[in-house]
């Protein structure tokens, strides 16, 4: 019997309207189609079979090693998450008084600049900041090499928004701009919680590589899935809890999808989402003749 999944040289058919004689080849070796007894088909089939040549399955030994992984990291945030999730529902409510029915707006203090810098004045805050800059600055070090024993806290830039999904709200595929590392806290998240879409930076040439995706587990990664192959894979999904958090390369898109059993009753999933950058120096950069550029108009509105 021929192992499976192997395909018979071109010029040689199994058809059941062929057989084929041992003492009856072609000039390259090949056995010659012979005519059969079209009564007794499946005999005729079984006898095509013995009398194939023996073709051997011969891959090459080898191992697949997975390269160009993403960095990606999750923890924990050790902080008052129940006191938090009272003030993030008191500052997403004053947003909610002023873009009640915008519900791309109306969960998210991002684009509320005044309820933003009020949440820097809360004493958890400070704590908060101080975690996401060392835990950046660790991660910048031992990830990326980037030297930063020239740097303080006061050098690194964060940008912190608050978000209370209530059961309509979702967000679609995104990345962040202007910034290296990207991360959230969840402050309040429970099973059923809407997870945190990332796809793959390799997404354009994943599909060209025609992968068939399925539901991938790996051993050890609590509350994440993947869509794809085993070390390919093209979506992630973490399914967060209290108190977790995640930091990424602030390239990778990411999207919140929609919750699957529609509305529930009081149903909150609370988040502080930010990103991060640190003061860079630049070498060689007094060549040629200075000129300020401060005769130029600036346009920016950071696309708000
Ligand atoms: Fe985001």
């Amino acid at each position: 019997m021929r192992p499976k999944g192997i395909m018979p040289p071109q010029n040689v058919s199994n058809n059941v309207q062929s057989t084929f004689n041992e003492t009856n080849t072609d000039e390259k070796g090949y056995l010659a189609p012979t005519e059969f007894d079209e009564s007794d088909d499946l005999e005729a089939a079984k006898r095509v079979e013995n009398q194939l040549p023996s073709i051997d399955f011969r891959p090459a030994d080898g191992e697949i090693i997975p390269v160009f992984a993403t960095p990606f990291l999750r923890g924990h945030f050790n902080l008052p998450h129940d006191h938090i999730a009272v003030d993030c529902r008191r500052l997403v409510s004053k947003v909610k008084e002023r873009a009640e029915h915008d519900l791309g707006r109306n969960y998210t203090t991002y684009f509320d600049e005044d309820v933003r810098t009020e949440t820097h004045n809360l004493e958890w805050f400070k704590d908060f900041s101080d975690i996401c800059k060392d835990t950046y600055i660790s991660y910048i070090q031992n990830m990326l090499n980037i030297p930063v024993s020239h740097l303080s806290r006061n050098d690194i830039h964060l940008f912190a928004w608050v978000n209370v999904y209530t059961g309509e709200h979702h967000h679609e595929t995104h990345n962040h701009t202007n910034c290296k590392m990207s991360g959230t806290y969840y402050v309040k998240a429970v099973e059923g919680s809407q997870p945190i879409k990332f796809t793959s930076p390799s997404i354009m040439a994943l599909s060209g590589q025609q992968q068939v995706d399925r539901l991938v587990k790996r051993d050890g990664m609590n509350n994440i899935d993947f869509n794809g192959t085993n070390g390919t894979e093209s979506e992630m999904n973490v399914y967060p809890n209290t108190g977790d958090f995640l930091l990424w390369p602030s390239y990778l898109q990411h999207a919140v999808p929609s919750i699957r059993n529609g509305i529930e009753t009081g149903y909150e999933r609370i988040s502080i989402s930010f990103n991060l950058w640190h003061k860079t120096d630049l070498d060689n950069n007094t060549t040629g003749r200075d000129m300020s550029y401060n005769f130029l108009q600036e346009d920016i509105n950071h696309g708000k």
